[in-house]
């Protein structure tokens, strides 16, 4: 009897190799939605440079650019209209890259028509929207991951991998600061526009509170202070209906422990172009870690211990990335990779539309706790 379940079993799994072999043989049939700076940049080489995808289709309102994008990496199906790509592409996943406000609707299209979804984050412009996304992906059992490209970074793995092994313990205190000079001179950006973005809170915070998540824990309420320090022209030199330049957020984690967050577009910082600290405090010990766009350090001390270490990121996790650089190309190309192949052996994504969404609900949260003053549950 033990030898015919052995046999059963033997069966399964080698059907399950052989599944995901034959799987593996295809090539993911990728459209994207959104021809934009960030496509060119990240998207499109990473999905052009792996063995197992092809990009079969560029969507854009704007043809000029959809048809530039074309011609640079070769993509067949050329479209203004996601309509078009998700009825004719004849893909198996989209990647959704346009303003966060448009997020929604081409996602819940792409979802309804069985295709898996990559959608940049912020998730949504809104938690409601946000959740739709989330449960009807979950529903139709299909692939979701939002795009939280500050957890691929080597430095942020390795400050991740300390603390789950307990170098901090009992995490007292989590403080963020993120500095850019992206917001400077005050020209118009959907960003700052409260009909299609949600400010830095949802440029940089969404991934500052993703990060938070993803290193302490969810997070139990917040009290956040929202400025725009700059004036700016609303589209084609109207009136703007102004969200956020400046972000100053305390925090209570579930699990106890507090923190803060501040978060900027307007810093001046020359070449560094932005500027990242997160400082963590627990019961064994104190981790900070470091980075602008040329550099990247972890420093670290523990209980009994005088002065901070530089804390090595291992090569088992840099792969090549020079830890200088730490957004080398490398490793933005690993979220790309990560979707790829995650959806053609059949495995649940992390990041996850469950992770764009709790950051989503932490984003209204502050917008309403800016509004009335008070602390304010996600
Ligand atoms: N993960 C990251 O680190 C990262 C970095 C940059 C941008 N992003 C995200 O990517 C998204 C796009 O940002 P961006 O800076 O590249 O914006 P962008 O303004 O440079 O480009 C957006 C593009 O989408 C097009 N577009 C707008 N509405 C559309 C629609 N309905 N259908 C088809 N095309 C449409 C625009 O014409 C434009 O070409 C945003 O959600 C942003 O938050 C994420």
């Amino acid at each position: 009897m033990n030898s015919v379940i052995a046999l059963d079993n033997w069966n399964l799994n080698l059907r399950k190799k052989l599944e995901k072999i034959l799987n593996m043989v295809e090539k993911l049939r990728v459209g994207v939605v959104g021809a934009s700076w960030y496509s060119d940049l990240r998207h499109l080489p990473a999905l052009k440079s792996h063995p197992k995808a092809e990009t079969v289709a560029i969507c854009d309102i704007l043809q000029d650019r959809a048809e530039g994008m074309a011609k640079k990496f070769d993509i067949p199906f050329v479209s203004t209209d996601y309509r078009e790509v998700i009825e004719k592409g004849d893909l198996d996943a989209l990647f959704v890259v346009t303003p966060d406000n448009t997020h929604h609707a081409i996602t819940m299209a792409a979802l309804e028509a069985g295709l898996h979804v990559m959608c940049e984050k912020p998730l949504a412009h809104n938690a409601g929207q946000a959740r739709e996304m989330y449960e009807k992906a979950e529903a139709l059992g299909i692939k979701h991951m939002t795009f939280f490209s500050f957890r691929w970074p080597p430095h942020y793995r390795y400050l991740k991998e300390l603390i789950d092994e307990g170098y901090v313990g009992r995490c007292f205190d989590c403080h963020i600061t993120l500095f850019t000079d992206s917001g400077r001179g005050g020209r118009y950006s959907w960003r700052y526009d409260s009909n299609q973005g949600n400010g830095m809170l949802s440029e940089y915070g969404a991934h500052m509170i993703d990060q938070a998540r993803w290193l302490i824990g969810d997070i139990a309420k917040v009290n956040a202070h929202l400025r725009m320090f700059l004036d700016r022209p609303g589209l084609d030199g109207g009136k703007l209906d102004p969200t956020n330049d400046s972000v100053l957020m305390a925090i209570e984690f579930e699990n106890g422990a507090q923190g803060s967050m501040q978060l900027s577009s307007l810093a001046c910082l020359g070449a560094s172009g932005w500027d990242q600290c997160i400082d963590i405090h627990g019961e064994s010990g104190t981790l900070k870690a470091r980075a602008t766009k040329t550099s990247a350090e972890i420093l670290g001390i523990r209980d009994k211990e005088t002065e901070f270490r530089l804390l090595h990121v291992p090569d088992s996790l840099l792969e090549g990335v020079d830890v200088k650089n730490p957004f080398d190309i490398r490793s933005q190309f690993a979220g790309v990779y990560l979707f790829v192949e995650n959806v053609l052996e059949d495995m649940t994504i992390t990041p996850s539309f469950h992770d764009g969404l709790k950051a989503q609900e932490v984003i209204d949260a502050a917008k309403k706790s800016d509004k009335t003053g008070q602390w304010v549950s996600p």
